[in-house]
């Protein structure tokens, strides 16, 4: 049976490369759009050895709508999954006009492209950061939505473009999913959170502090109105995550007519900083040097998801530990000392 053609969007990012292992493992035929602004090129190369199979790929941006539709001519994709963004969110508020350009205007040329092949189901990156500050939890997806960062204001600026091009184009059928805070990576430890230059977010900091990579880690904030002071999140292993995408394109595939849904994708159970620490401890025996620094700028102190209309309508739920995927990123970690010993 011909397995249906999926175009997947900065295919060669964290999320999309364990997306693309999980679309074949469920007969799909994933095909990457990546410019590798920010993914390693040789991601393609340990995704095809970590899956046997040859995986076609494009390199340039989604901004380029003529390459763009060049690519829906010589494919009959099904469907697309889309990724491709910045997503740094102290980067975002130093270079806002970056995020504007590539997260909006990459999404419009999609959207020009969909336009003229209305049949292409549409999975969309969303991200749990339009919430911007909740004041109570677990958020549902009908709380109010805003944005603390220009990041946070394009994912929020593209979910209103998604719904205003659905309601003129009442066929097309969109799902976004709202990500948590994704973690962890593939058993195999070949692919994972790979951040280009010092990490940004916790768990990549984390294991690279325990490998020697980094010097300590500091936590921010010890002040915040939570249970032991440090920030609450809802940390999602990232396999659960790329099943969750895989669950959004059969929602779309059995839909008969259009839709533009929205879903929380998490696990619904909140972590603190600090829990995250111990955690991570418990799980690899190593102890790990960290220290108190003042609050980040922008960050919330606690948001975590509701996640019964995804177990509803999407039958997904999210299946592994916060421990599991701890436990995977310092796999991966250990296995990218063993690869790249000096690169920091
Ligand atoms: C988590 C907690 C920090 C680093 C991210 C993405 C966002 C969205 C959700 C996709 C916070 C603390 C961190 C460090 C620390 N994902 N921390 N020391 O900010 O919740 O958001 O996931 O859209 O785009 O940025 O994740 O991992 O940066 O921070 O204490 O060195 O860890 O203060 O409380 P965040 P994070």
């Amino acid at each position: 049976m011909q397995r249906k053609q999926i175009l997947v969007t900065g295919g060669a990012g964290y999320i999309g490369s364990h997306t693309i292992v999980t679309l074949l493992e469920e007969g799909y035929e994933p095909i990457v759009l990546d410019d590798f602004r920010n993914a390693n090129p040789a991601v393609i190369k340990k995704l095809q050895k970590l899956t046997k199979k040859e995986i076609p790929f494009f390199n340039f941006s989604c901004c380029d709508f003529d390459k763009l539709i060049q690519l829906f001519k010589k494919y009959s994709f099904s469907g697309v999954i889309h990724f491709a963004a910045d997503k740094a969110v102290g980067e975002s508020v130093v270079n806002p006009l970056k995020y504007f350009d590539n997260n909006i205007t990459g999404l419009i040329s999609l959207l020009k492209v969909i336009e003229k092949y209305p049949n292409t189901n549409l999975v969309f990156s969303s991200s749990c950061t339009v919430y911007g500050n909740p004041t109570s939890y677990p958020v549902t997806e009908s709380f109010p939505v805003g944005f603390n960062s220009p990041y946070g204001f394009t994912k929020l600026c593209n979910e209103q473009m998604l719904m205003q091009f659905h309601t003129a184009l009442q066929s097309t059928k969109i799902c976004s999913l709202r990500y948590f805070n994704p973690i962890g990576a593939h058993e195999s430890g070949l692919i994972g959170e790979e951040p280009i230059g010092a990490p940004n977010n916790l768990v990549p900091f984390i294991t690279q502090t325990a490998a020697g990579w980094r010097e300590q880690l500091t936590v921010f904030g010890n002040d915040y109105n939570t249970p032991d002071g440090s920030c609450l999140r809802d940390y999602i292993h990232v396999m659960d995550l790329a099943e969750a995408h895989v669950s959004a394109l059969k929602y779309l595939e059995k839909r008969k007519e259009g839709c533009n849904a929205i879903f929380n994708i998490g696990t619904g159970i909140p972590t603190s900083v600090l829990e995250l620490i111990k955690v991570f401890e418990q799980e690899t025996g190593k102890t790990l040097n960290w220290k108190f620094g003042p609050r980040r700028a922008g960050d919330v102190p606690a948001i975590y998801a509701n996640v019964e209309k995804s177990l509803k309508e999407l039958h997904w739920k999210a299946k592994r530990s916060v421990n599991e995927a701890v436990l995977s990123a310092w796999n991966f970690q250990k296995h990218s000392l063993i690869t790249n010993p000096s690169i920091k």
